[in-house]
């Protein structure tokens, strides 16, 4: 009898419970009118005089820790129940985690280094503050010429002078100076020009770059991969060359698209003629293979440049280059569903 109760008072130390349901079954259990203690209590008359005593302290023993343990199980319960009102689940994030987007320049890069990769070009990068050599000199723009003034420049340093890069074309430069033919690269990259900042223009912004130097290569050549680009990127096949100035190429040209006139923006943005300018390019001048290094009687090449801002403006119909760079979260969220 006395080891029944005893047994009882260890299982009563051992119990634990996590809920209000739980605490009270096993205050039933133990403490109910059915309950064991009332069940002790009525065997007590029978039990033999001189184990009275004993029994009857085991049994008070046992009531006693009974009844401390559904306190203190209600105590720990209260607390935690507390707890958590006050602070929730210690172990969540506190904020809930928004999915981010890819910001739009990022995206139309992306999708510009995903169609050349197509066609064998690799990508190649160089430094936003740059030389005169690289940015000018090596590039057929020697000092006082002026086409210089085409791209005003931001000066870090006088004699000898250190700039921010007006364009990534000097990491054609870089390129070849380290490679030799034939190479096929393209260069990302940000750009900074003094320009008054405005819905149309920005003083940084962002261009790639596309070199192809080779034996035999030919403005057949050019012309075939700025169709494959057009069409890949923007859908649309119909292009046109129009010749233009660069120092450092001979010939260049000026890349249109025949973007339409089925809508009012697209009247819009094209002016009423249907066609877009979207890169400059053309063969790369002899002078710039021999600033490199390259033999200009063994070698020929095509390169191009175009601005990231411009495309994405188009593709995403942005109204204005400002909103790339105010990270506002109302513009950039627009992007979310687009990889
Ligand atoms: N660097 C020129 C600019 O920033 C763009 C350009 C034109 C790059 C013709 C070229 C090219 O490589 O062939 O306006």
């Amino acid at each position: 009898m006395l080891d029944k109760v005893n047994e009882l008072i260890d299982e009563v130390n051992a119990f634990s419970a996590d809920t209000k349901e739980e605490i009270e079954l096993f205050r039933i259990k133990y403490l109910g009118s059915k309950g064991f203690l009332k069940q002790l209590f009525s065997e007590f008359k029978n039990v033999p005089n001189n184990q009275k005593k004993e029994f009857g302290q085991a049994i008070n023993n046992l009531k006693q820790v009974a009844e401390e343990k559904v306190d203190s199980l209600k105590v720990a319960l209260d607390n935690t129940t507390e707890q958590k009102r006050i602070y929730g689940d210690l172990t969540r994030p506190s904020e809930p985690i928004e999915l981010g987007s890819r910001h739009p320049i990022s995206l139309v890069k992306n999708q510009i280094i995903e169609v050349f990769n197509r066609i064998g070009f690799t990508v190649s990068e160089g430094p936003e503050i740059e030389d005169d050599w690289h940015n000018f000199t090596a590039l057929n723009l020697p000092e006082y010429h002026p086409a210089r003034d085409m791209q005003d420049t931001f000066f870090i340093e006088k004699n000898p002078d250190i700039l921010l890069r007006t364009h990534t074309s000097s990491v054609q430069v870089r390129y070849m100076e380290n490679h030799q033919p034939p190479i096929r690269t393209i260069s990302p990259g940000r750009v900074y020009r003094n320009e008054d900042i405005s819905a149309r223009s920005h003083c940084i912004f962002h261009q790639v770059e596309g070199l192809y130097i080779d034996t035999n290569v030919s403005f057949a050549d050019l012309k075939q991969t700025l169709l494959y680009f057009t069409k890949e990127m923007f859908g649309k096949s119909k292009i046109r060359l129009r010749p233009s100035y660069f120092p450092f190429t001979e010939p260049s040209a000026e890349v249109d698209i025949y973007w339409g006139l089925k809508t009012e923006t697209d009247y819009k943005i094209t002016k009423g003629t249907g066609w877009l300018e979207i890169m400059g390019c053309g063969m790369v001048d002899p002078n710039v293979l021999t600033n490199c290094n390259i033999d200009p009687t063994k070698y020929s090449g095509y390169a191009f440049g175009m601005g990231i801002e411009r495309i994405a403006m188009l593709l995403y119909q942005i109204p204005d280059i400002r909103m790339f760079y105010e990270n506002d979260k109302r513009f950039l969220e627009q992007f979310k569903s687009v990889i």
